[in-house]
């Protein structure tokens, strides 16, 4: 779905070359609706000072792409579970989501050149002792973000009957409180998001192992969507190369 803007310039008489000097002013700018599940610091997150406003690095870096390849975007919240269906039902045209590459979505999406590493991590509440790595989780209780690539770390960990349960919940934040609880021994979440959290809420978590596995993040598409694809890869080259990206990098990190 892609909306076109048209801004027609209106002059004063109109005569037939008037009329084609003003077709020609249609400056057809496309608007891309953009989903994401915005509560995911420090790449999608409500700016604290108007909470309609969604900013952090993906949303920074969107935004510079978008203004090198001349498209505008319209953001539109969803689970993150929600995000691929809405893509394959035409409900949005691209994914910005802190969005792990893997073999297993590509087969539904077409992603992006990766834009970003980010790996995952394991933390625990910060009083616990017990768990100091991965090889601790025998017999334990995992809650993750549903649909993420550390819901599918923990589901391989259940299958070969290492843990005992896992949680499956929409927002990090309600990720954090089944820790506190103690309703869930341990979490398996992005490491740069994990850590946010931990700079904007100390000692409540500390990360035991950071590299469990290391990832990429690309923008998805719909399949076969090569306009658009070509769109955001020449973009994300342009900003790279321009000091853009590095300019946002040192912004959230
Ligand atoms: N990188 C992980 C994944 O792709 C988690 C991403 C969650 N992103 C978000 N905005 N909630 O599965």
């Amino acid at each position: 779905m892609t909306i076109i803007i048209g801004l027609v310039a209106v002059s004063g008489c109109a005569d037939s070359t008037d009329e084609a000097a003003a077709e020609e002013l249609v400056d057809k700018v496309p608007v891309y609706i953009v989903g994401t599940e915005p509560y995911f610091p420090p790449f999608e997150y409500a700016d604290e000072n108007n909470s309609n406003e969604i900013i952090g690095f993906d949303v920074d870096l969107i935004n510079a792409i978008a203004e090198d390849q001349g498209f505008e975007i319209e953001w539109k919240d969803l689970e993150f579970d929600a995000l691929i269906p809405a893509l394959q039902s035409g409900q949005i045209d691209m994914i910005v989501s802190g969005m792990t590459i893997t073999e297993e979505r590509e087969e539904s999406v077409d992603f992006s050149e990766p834009y970003i590493n980010a790996g995952l991590s394991l933390a625990v509440a910060v009083d616990n002792e017990e768990i100091k790595s991965l090889d601790d989780v025998q017999g334990k209780v995992a809650v993750v973000q549903q649909g993420s690539t550390g819901a599918l770390k923990a589901d391989e960990l259940k299958a070969e009957g290492i843990i005992e349960e896992v949680i499956y919940l929409a927002h990090v934040s309600d990720i954090v409180m089944n820790i506190q609880s103690g309703r869930a021994d341990f979490m398996i979440n992005d490491l740069p998001v994990t850590k946010s959290y931990m700079v904007q809420n100390p000692g409540v978590i500390k990360i035991v192992d950071d590299d469990i596995q290391s990832d990429s993040y690309g923008f998805a598409v719909k399949n076969g969507n090569t306009e658009l694809l070509d769109m955001l890869n020449a973009g994300l080259a342009n900003v790279q190369a321009d000091g853009t990206y590095d300019e946002i990098m040192g912004k959230y990190f």
